[in-house]
C-alpha cells in the first residue's frame, strides 16, 4: 500500500519580526496534530525555518486530502490563537481565506507531498526555505537531476541515466496551472532555457524515467499571486527521494555549496545569496539572507526516524563564510541595479505608485530645427 510524505507549511506570526516563530506558537502546532492526527497520520514533525513553521506528515490517504490538510489548516489557526495572545508580528499572517475549503492549496500555505510504493529501506530529504521563493530551487535541482558535472550517477549508474521528467510550472498564470513536461537529458537545453528564468518558471516535480517514480515535490505556488496584495515570499518547502534509482543525497546537496543569487531578503524584493542552515535557524542580517535547511530522514511503514541536520555539518561552516561575504557584498550598492529585483518583482508597491506620478511630470524637449 502506497505512503504519501506531506509537508504544509505557513507563517502564522514570529518573534520581533519576521524573524522566527516563538517556542509556545510551535509547541502549540506540534500538540494540535499530536493529539488530533492518528490515526489519519501515521507520524509527525515539526519543526521551523526562518518565520515559517512546517508540519511533516506521512499517511496512506494519497496527495491533496482534505483531512490532512485541514489537520494542518486547524494546527495553524491554533497557532494563530497563541501568535496574537503573545503579540507576535504577523499572526496569521499565511491564512488567507476566512474558512477552509477542502485543500490548502491556493489558501496561503504551502504544500509539497510524494505518493509512492515504499522501497525496502526508504532515505528522503526535506528541505524548506525562508526569505525566497519556490524558483530557488530551481538551479540547485537542475545540476542535481541533469548535470554530470554535480552528479556523477548520471553516467555512472545505469537506471539514473535513462534521465528525468522535469513538470515545470508557469507560475504567473494565476488562473490554473500552466506546466510543461521535459524530459532531461535529450531537452536539457530546453529545461535550462525555462528555469534560468527562476521567477516565472518553477521546478513542480521530477520523476525517474527507468521506473516512473516521482523523485522531488516543490511547493509552487506564489502567495502574492493568490493574495492580490503583498503577503511575504513564498518561502518553499521541498520533498526529495534519494538513492538507489535516484540521486545520492550528497549529489542532491552539492549544489547549496555555491550561494546562488535567489530573489528574496529584505521586503522580498532583494537578490541575495542562499545560505544553507541547521534545522531551526532563524533570520537575521537584512531580513535575510535567505536560507534553506535539510533534514534527512528514513522511513518505513509511515514511521519516521529522527532528522539527521545534513546542513550542520562543519563542511558548511566555510560556505555560509562565503556567503556573509557575497551577500554583504551586494548590500554595498544598496538598490542600485541588480541588487533590487526588477519592478515586476518588488512586493510593496510603493515605488511603482511614485514612478506613475513622477512618469507625469516628464517633458519632451522641442526639437530644434536648426543651429542658431
Ligand atoms: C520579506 C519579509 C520582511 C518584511 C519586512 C517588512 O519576505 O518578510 O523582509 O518585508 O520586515 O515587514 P512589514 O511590511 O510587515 O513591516
Ligand atoms: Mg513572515
Ligand atoms: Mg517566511
Amino acid at each position: 500500500m502506497k505512503i504519501t510524505l506531506s509537508v504544509i507549511k505557513a507563517d502564522v506570526g514570529s518573534i520581533g519580526g519576521h524573524i522566527a516563530p516563538s517556542r509556545r506558537l510551535v509547541e502549540t502546532v506540534a500538540q494540535h496534530v499530536g493529539r488530533n492526527g492518528p490515526p489519519l497520520v501515521i507520524d509527525t514533525q515539526i519543526s521551523h525555518t526562518g518565520d515559517d513553521i512546517a508540519i511533516l506528515m506521512t499517511h496512506r490517504q494519497g496527495a491533496g486530502d482534505p483531512g490532512i490538510h485541514k489537520l494542518a489548516w486547524d494546527a495553524f489557526l491554533a497557532g494563530t490563537a497563541v501568535a496574537k495572545e503573545q503579540g507576535l508580528y504577523g499572526a496569521g499572517q499565511d491564512l488567507l481565506r476566512d474558512a477552509f475549503s477542502g485543500n490548502v492549496k491556493g489558501m496561503g500555505p504551502a504544500v509539497a507531498e510524494l505518493e509512492f510504493e515504499e522501497r525496502p529501506n526508504e532515505p528522503f530529504l526535506f528541505f524548506a526555505a525562508d526569505k525566497t521563493d519556490p524558483g530557488a530551487f530551481n538551479l540547485p535541482l537542475y545540476l542535481a537531476f541533469a548535470d554530470p558535472m554535480n552528479t556523477p550517477g548520471l553516467i555512472l549508474s545505469p537506471n539514473i541515466s535513462k534521465g528525468f521528467r522535469f513538470v515545470i510550472m508557469d507560475v504567473n498564470h494565476t488562473e490554473g496551472d500552466r506546466v510543461i513536461e521535459l524530459v532531461a537529458p535529450e531537452q536539457s537545453y530546453d529545461i535550462a532555457t525555462l528555469l534560468r528564468d527562476s521567477e516565472r518558471y518553477v521546478v513542480e516535480s521530477i520523476w525517474s524515467r527507468a521506473t516512473g517514480d516521482q523523485a522531488v515535490a516543490v511547493a509552487t505556488s506564489r502567495l502574492h499571486n493568490i493574495a492580490g496584495k503583498y503577503t511575504g515570499k513564498d518561502d518553499p518547502v521541498m520533498l526529495v527521494r534519494v538513492q538507489m534509482n535516484f540521486p545520492a543525497t550528497g549529489e542532491i546537496l552539492a549544489p547549496y555549496s555555491i550561494g546562488h543569487f535567489v530573489a528574496g531578503g529584505m521586503r522580498g524584493s532583494h537578490q541575495m545569496p542562499l545560505m544553507p542552515v541547521p534545522l531551526n535557524t532563524g533570520i537575521s542580517y537584512f531580513d535575510g539572507p535567505p536560507i534553506v535547511s535539510c533534514a534527512a530522514l528514513a522511513e518505513h511503514q509511515g514511521k519516521l526516524t529522527e532528522p539527521l541536520d545534513c546542513f550542520a555539518h562543519p563542511f558548511w561552516n566555510t560556505v555560509r563564510d562565503r556567503v556573509a561575504g557575497k551577500a554583504i557584498e551586494m548590500r554595498r550598492q544598496g538598490f542600485f541595479g541588480a541588487a533590487m529585483l526588477p519592478m515586476s518583482e518588488l512586493e510593496y508597491t510603493g515605488i511603482v505608485e511614485e514612478l506613475g506620478s513622477l512618469d507625469k511630470r516628464f517633458v519632451v524637449r522641442p526639437e530644434r530645427s536648426g543651429r542658431a
